[in-house]
């Protein structure tokens, strides 16, 4: 497998303001390959959504180098930042990030007019993608009227509708009961099977066996990886 991401030397400091700065990540080295799947597991605040945030351009990091394919700077304009995220992010959050007040379609919809997509192909594109993950029925229903499972999938429908190569879980069990959990689990497993790159944050050893690789981060320092492959 090739290398598809690499970090090395990664710093993230943050600098509230009127308090001290904090150390997020301190020194992080990583490779992951193309179509790997890797769980990071850690305590809270050990760092694990700032690495996310990093590898997702939803924040800059302080020191160190990255590398998406291409070397990236860690000075990318906003715009530049977003446009990255588009094409090639999709993101799964613990507390979905949906729009509450929305249907599901328009929820799904959204990366879709970001990415100047004309409304009939997002149409053709929501319509084959929500069979598939059997959402077809919600996607005229408000989101503050669906169940937690229910939200999860439009969530990752949301995440995978631009096809993007890496996908970003946070947590993304973490809200659900046991039955919703292993739907999601099986959901996630096989678009690991279709050769999607995933980084999975999460508590629950069940999620992080899924992974070919699991890394644990202790105060913003990766500790050690098990590796199945
Ligand atoms: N925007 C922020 N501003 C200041 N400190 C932050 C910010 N985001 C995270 N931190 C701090 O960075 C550390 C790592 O946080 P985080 O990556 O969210 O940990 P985890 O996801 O493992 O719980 C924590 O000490 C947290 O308080
Ligand atoms: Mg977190």
């Amino acid at each position: 497998m090739t290398t598809y991401i690499e970090l090395k030397g990664i710093r993230k400091t943050y600098h509230p303001a009127r308090k001290v700065s904090v150390e997020a990540l301190r020194s992080v080295d990583l490779e992951i390959k193309k179509g790997e799947m890797i769980a990071i597991t850690g305590v809270s605040g050990s760092g694990k959504s700032t690495l996310l945030h990093i590898l997702g351009f939803l924040e800059h990091y302080s020191e160190g180098s990255m590398f998406f394919e291409t070397a990236i700077s860690h000075k990318l304009s906003a715009t530049e930042m977003a446009k990255m995220r588009n094409q090639k992010i999709g993101f799964i959050m613990q507390d979905f990030a949906l729009i509450p007040y929305r249907s599901a379609y328009e929820n799904i919809e959204l990366p879709l007019i970001f990415a100047k997509v004309p409304r009939k192909d997002r149409r053709n594109r929501i319509r084959v993608l929500s069979e598939k993950l059997g959402i077809k029925d919600l996607l005229r229903r408000k989101v503050n009227q669906m169940s937690g499972g229910q939200k999860q999938r439009v969530a990752i429908a949301r995440a995978l509708i631009n096809d993007p190569e890496l996908i970003l879980a946070d947590e993304p069990t973490g809200a659900l009961d046991r039955k919703t959990k292993h739907d999601v689990m099986a959901l996630i497993k096989s678009i690991h099977e279709e050769g999607k790159t995933i980084v999975i944050v999460t508590h629950d050893p069940e999620v992080a066996e899924l992974a070919d690789r699991q890394l644990h981060i202790d105060d913003g320092t990766i500790e050690y990886g098990v590796c199945k492959l």
